[in-house]
């Protein structure tokens, strides 16, 4: 595997073969990819919605109507797509399950450790919250890293993928209930293989080049 070379080949798919489906087993490791993903002070704020059955794409493709309806095909032709959602404020319960997980996990030696480790997360999303402002924003940044590890598995995997911010925020909070879950949505991912008739396929990639985006000290 050559994650350059992935770099400068995967690209963002306009267009879907219906017919195609990701192997279950294929979809299953994605999954796993995504849930090892890594977050600041490991907070894990997210929480992902999969649709692979067209009821529930059709569900997520309410929210791409209007200015936003030229990605309604992605969802409805991808095999799979996934709403990426952030929780919209991290709560003592989620602090406390995330410390819970880390006993189970074997990360503490003793109770001293478990008590620092709380201390120190606590403390990170006080910081968050009280001195930067914006512990939202924090907590959605940490969802993004998500979604960039899965464009590149997706890659690696063979697999097409479209990440989509365009979409209705309010639709979908609607649709799925997102606010009484705690939740707001951050982007969507449609994963799948690409139609003969991408236009996107066939087009150069463009990126600035290194002069306009490295400083070098
Ligand atoms: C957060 C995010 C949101 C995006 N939203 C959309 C979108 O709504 N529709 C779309 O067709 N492409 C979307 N894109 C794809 C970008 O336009 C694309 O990544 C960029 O032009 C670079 O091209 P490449 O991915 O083919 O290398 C999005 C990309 C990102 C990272």
């Amino acid at each position: 595997m050559d994650l350059l070379n992935i770099s400068k080949t995967r690209y963002t798919t306009k267009a879907y073969d219906a017919s195609k489906k990701i192997p279950q087993q294929q979809f299953e490791r994605l999954l796993e990819i995504l849930r090892l993903a890594p977050s600041s002070i490991n907070i894990q704020p997210w929480h992902y919605f999969i649709a692979d059955n067209i009821t529930a794409k059709e569900r997520i493709a309410k929210a791409l109507v209007g200015k936003y309806a030229y990605n309604a095909p992605k969802v409805l032709e991808s095999s799979h797509t996934i709403l990426f959602c952030t929780q919209a404020d991290i709560t003592e319960q989620h602090l406390s399950q995330l410390l819970s997980q880390d006993d189970a996990s074997g990360r503490f030696k003793d109770d001293a450790a478990k008590q620092t480790q709380k201390d120190a997360r606590l403390g990170y999303v006080e910081y968050y919250r009280n001195e930067k402002g914006d512990v939202q924003r924090w907590a959605e940044n940490q969802t993004f890293i998500a979604l960039g590890q899965m464009l590149l598995a997706a890659g690696v995997e063979g697999l097409d993928a479209t990440p989509i911010g365009g979409f209705d925020e309010n639709i979908i909070i609607k649709e799925l209930g997102l606010a009484e879950q705690g939740l707001i949505p951050s982007a969507l991912l449609t994963l799948g293989f690409r139609s003969e008739n991408d236009f996107n396929a066939k087009l150069p990639k463009s990126r600035l080049n290194k002069d306009a985006i490295f400083t070098h000290l």
